[in-house]
């Protein structure tokens, strides 16, 4: 009987121990075919401004508008974002300075990693949002490389991005995917959306302003993949949005305070999306007043 039980134990413990083995060897398989998958990506030759007018846009696209700053520090030198168990995500130098890519990169480098997620090599740029920033116009990107290139150079090497198993299972499971397959790399020209306080506007600072990549895909909200962060609020009118002036919304994007009063959570980069114009905050409240009204973390269609 004893030894009948035993022999059963150790049948299911091996049984167990394959299955994990098997799931990972397959999790491992699924997403190094993934991540060594390459594009071959020409980008069409972009006229890159050196007036002080656009450089001061690409400040402000940098910065507030598209968060690259966020990433890659505000001297754009670059540093490690995220050392945790999914990955160590680490946002490279831009800069021509030691470490940095501005010293080897074109600006058809640049325009090719920002737009299609993908370097020189053809090899794909990981937890970048670029299927967002692939909707900037033309004139914006040059705004953003002239401004790269005005950035004095730094010295600074913070490491390599790294996809750890967690973060391999995550992207198996589809919480999160290469910027690369999501985009269509045949379009390579985006005209200007008129600047100005309409739908269509804040509409087009949503998308630069990855408020999808946290707020979900039809903006209710949802739980953020990095470690000990709040959920992303609902920013539908199903939302506690809802109830928000527009003078709410601005004073919650530039005092990171709601209308009762509780403070938004730093998870949010309110610092930076407060620093849009009054007219782009505008542009902003109006769009998301457009949308349908959804319940918090709704499935997107
Ligand atoms: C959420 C953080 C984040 C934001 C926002 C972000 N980046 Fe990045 N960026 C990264 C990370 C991380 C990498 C490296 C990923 C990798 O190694 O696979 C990267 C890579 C790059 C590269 C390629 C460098 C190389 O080694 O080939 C360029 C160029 C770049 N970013 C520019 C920008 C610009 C311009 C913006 C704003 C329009 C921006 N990034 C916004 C995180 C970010
Ligand atoms: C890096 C992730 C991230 C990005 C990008 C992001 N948000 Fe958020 N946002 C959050 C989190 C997390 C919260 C909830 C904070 C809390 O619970 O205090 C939040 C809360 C908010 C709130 C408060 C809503 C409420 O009901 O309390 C507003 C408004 C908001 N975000 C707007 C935006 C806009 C507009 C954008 C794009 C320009 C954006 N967010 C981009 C993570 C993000």
């Amino acid at each position: 009987m004893r030894t009948r039980m035993m022999r059963w134990l150790l049948r299911l413990t091996v049984g167990l121990v394959a299955i994990i083995a098997l799931t990972a060897i397959a999790v491992y398989g699924i997403s190094e075919l993934r991540l060594r998958k390459t594009y071959q990506v020409e980008v069409a030759e972009l006229f890159i401004p050196t007036d002080a007018a656009s450089i001061e846009r690409g400040r402000i696209l940098a910065g507030p508008a598209a968060h690259c700053a966020g990433c890659h520090m505000p001297n754009l030198g670059g540093q490690v974002m995220v050392d945790d168990l999914p990955f160590l995500v680490a946002a490279p130098n831009l800069t021509s300075g030691a470490g940095g890519v501005g010293a080897t990169y074109s600006n058809g480098d640049l325009l090719r990693a920002i737009r299609h997620g993908v370097r020189p090599d053809g090899s794909t740029i990981q937890l970048m949002p670029a299927q967002n920033y692939n909707q900037l116009s033309d004139q914006d990107v040059a705004a953003i490389i002239a401004y790269i290139r005005s950035m004095p150079p730094v010295d600074n090497q913070p490491g390599e991005t790294e996809l750890r198993p967690l973060g391999r299972l995550l992207m198996v499971l589809g919480q999160f995917g290469l910027p690369a397959e999501s985009i269509d790399h045949t379009v390579t020209s985006s005209a200007a959306v008129p600047f100005g306080r309409t739908v269509a506007y804040g509409q087009y600072l949503a998308v630069i302003g990855n408020c999808a990549s946290c707020h979900g895909a039809n903006y209710s909200g949802a739980p953020l993949i990095i470690p000990g962060e709040p959920p992303s609020a609902n920013l539908t009118p199903g939302g506690g949005l809802s109830d928000w002036s527009e003078a709410d919304f601005v004073t919650a994007m530039r005092a990171g305070v709601r209308p009762d009063g509780s403070a938004i959570d730093p998870a949010m980069p309110w610092e930076l999306t407060g620093q849009l114009s009054d007219d782009e905050l505008g542009a902003l409240y109006l769009y998301f007043k457009t949308l349908p009204a959804l319940e918090y973390n709704s499935p997107a269609e």
